[in-house]
């Protein structure tokens, strides 16, 4: 590390303030004069707004390289776009990072919950709530998705039967919203059926997010815009309904852990309601309501739109490669036919399994990653300062030319289906779907086993292709990829395919729209 950053990280640890250190540093910049410059990029604010901002963050990568800076007049951003340095940020030295801008913005909504959370309050949230995703929940979950995705199918019957387009972002958003509900406070949204309150309280709050993380000024700041604005009204009342639900969920779920045997242990699971919420409350998390809400929230955001964001760019994939759909399709008939899922399917549903992990390359949720450096550091070559706001761009990471073969190309089986699975770890940090270091998701498995579930389900029974005459598939983006103006697609029935042994041999019936080339 520079020599400057390393004595002033001592002097830090030392217990002197930042005030000071900041200002006895400021002649270190001169210092580091022997250091190389990390390379400038002047930001065309105007190409920024007009296309989702990874996508110019992109050409500016294949000209200036994987780490480069933007500077908007007063402000800069660090963009990182190579593994190494991405590896260095997120694992080796990821103590010295915060989630800086990101926990500015979603404070309104995550409070101190666990994405926006950071040192000591993080280490204690985390450490509590990572043992209540263990495997015995995982496999009650696998149900909870096959029979939510079955409502979503019954939904699909009626459409495929009248004729009628879809629009399938929504209807995933809302698949997706009422697994979350169940799996972490035990609530039915019911979304796919009904429109409560509640659930547009919900997508107000999100979508306000998103409008936050994208707005140049902050302006639900100022102080009496928050009492006049008719938005910003009606995100606080949304947010209250919100709250006071989960504030009653909270007291339900006290009541019946009061009223069970306490018999908690590392797999503990509440046959009844095998929640988050049920987890947390029986191991005696010592935690207040607000924290808890805060939690609950963070969880219901992360595991919501993100799931949704997958499952839509999987079949827009899908339906631009019919002959991976008719291997998709193959695989489903011969290990599922038309039962649910269970958890030993997941191991068989290979193929399936690459599909969401190349779906995950492609189109990563959220495709960057934000961090501020809390103390000077290296940074490959360069040196850095405190203070500096990063963005990891996953999205260059998983499309750059330099670390993929045809990187723009949907081909799941890039990854032998008889490998590992990839990960951050095995692709040494060039595929990171699911981040990496002590901050990964903690709903890594949960969120792809639910992908596998609602797609082998979804493309056992249906055929799908974007609608006649849809609008052009556009991204936009919040903290997700969303569609610009949906996914419309039209829903066929599949001629009942016949469930086949995988090794037998037999002549059988070809639907007609999957007689692609044979499958494996
Ligand atoms: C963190 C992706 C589903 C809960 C993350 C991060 C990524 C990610 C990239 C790292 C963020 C960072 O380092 O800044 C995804 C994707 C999902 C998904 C792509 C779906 C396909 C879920 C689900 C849950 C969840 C279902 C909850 C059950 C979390 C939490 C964190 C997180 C709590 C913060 C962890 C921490 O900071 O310690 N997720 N996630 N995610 N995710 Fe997920």
């Amino acid at each position: 590390s520079g020599f400057p950053s390393v004595l002033r990280n001592g002097l830090s640890k030392l217990g002197i303030s930042n005030e000071i250190l900041d200002f006895l540093f400021k002649w270190a910049v001169d210092l580091d004069k022997d250091y190389p410059k990390i390379p400038e990029a002047k930001g065309k604010i105007n190409a920024i707004r007009s296309e989702p901002f990874f996508i110019p963050l992109y050409e500016l990568y294949l000209t200036y390289g994987g780490i480069f800076r933007l500077t908007f007049g007063p402000k800069s951003f660090l963009i990182v776009s190579d593994p190494s340095i991405a590896k260095h940020i997120l694992r080796d030295n990821s103590k010295a990072y915060s989630k800086g801008i990101l926990a500015e913005i979603l404070e309104f909504v995550m409070g101190k919950g666990l994405i926006p959370a950071d040192g000591e309050l993080w280490r204690v949230r985390r450490r509590a709530i990572v043992p209540s995703l263990h495997q015995k929940y995982v496999a009650a979950m696998i149900s909870l998705f096959g029979e939510a995705t079955d409502r979503l199918c019954k939904k699909l019957d009626a459409a495929a039967f009248y004729g009628e387009d879809v629009e399938m972002e929504s209807l995933f958003s809302r698949l997706t919203l009422d697994i979350i509900g169940k799996a972490v406070f035990n609530y039915d949204f019911d979304s796919l059926t009904n429109d409560t309150g509640i659930v547009e309280a919900v997508y107000t709050v999100l979508r306000e997010a998103e409008d936050r993380s994208v707005a140049p000024i902050p302006i639900w700041e100022i102080p009496i815009w928050k009492d006049i604005s008719p938005k910003q009204k009606k995100v606080a009342a949304a947010l209250k309904l919100i709250n006071d639900t989960l504030d009653d969920l909270i007291a339900i779920c006290k009541r019946m852990v009061d009223e069970e045997d306490p018999q908690f242990h590392e797999e503990y699971m509440n046959e009844q309601d095998p929640s988050i919420l049920h987890f947390l409350l029986a191991s005696g998390d010592d935690v207040s309501s607000k924290q808890l809400r805060d939690d609950l929230m963070t969880m219901l955001i992360a595991g919501h739109e993100t799931s949704a964001a997958v499952l839509t760019w999987t079949f827009y994939l899908l339906s631009k490669e019919p002959i991976v759909m008719s291997k998709l399709q193959n695989e489903v008939d011969c290990v599922l036919g038309d039962r649910f899922p269970t958890i030993e399917d997941m191991k068989k549903l290979k193929y399936t399994t690459r599909v969401i992990n190349e779906s995950l390359r492609l189109y990563p949720q959220p495709p960057v990653l934000i961090r501020r450096s809390l103390e000077g550091d290296m940074l490959g070559k360069y040196p850095i300062e405190r203070g500096e706001d990063i963005f990891i761009s996953i999205w260059n990471l998983h499309r750059s030319p330099n670390l993929w073969d045809d990187a723009d190309k949907f081909i799941p089986d890039r990854w032998p289906l008889d490998g590992l699975n990839p990960n951050e770890t095995n692709q040494n940090f060039c595929y990171l779907p699911f981040g990496g270091g002590p901050r990964k998701c903690v709903g890594d498995m949960f969120a792809s086993f639910e992908a596998v579930v609602a797609v082998s389900m979804l493309v056992r029974r249906f055929n799908f292709q974007v609608a006649l005459g849809a609008p052009p598939v556009g991204m936009t983006t919040g903290a997700t990829i969303h569609t610009t103006e949906g996914l419309k697609m039209t829903v066929t029935q599949r001629t009942r395919p016949p469930i086949m042994p995988k090794l037998e041999k037999t002549t059988f019936e070809v639907d007609e729209s999957t007689s692609g080339p044979e499958g494996e």
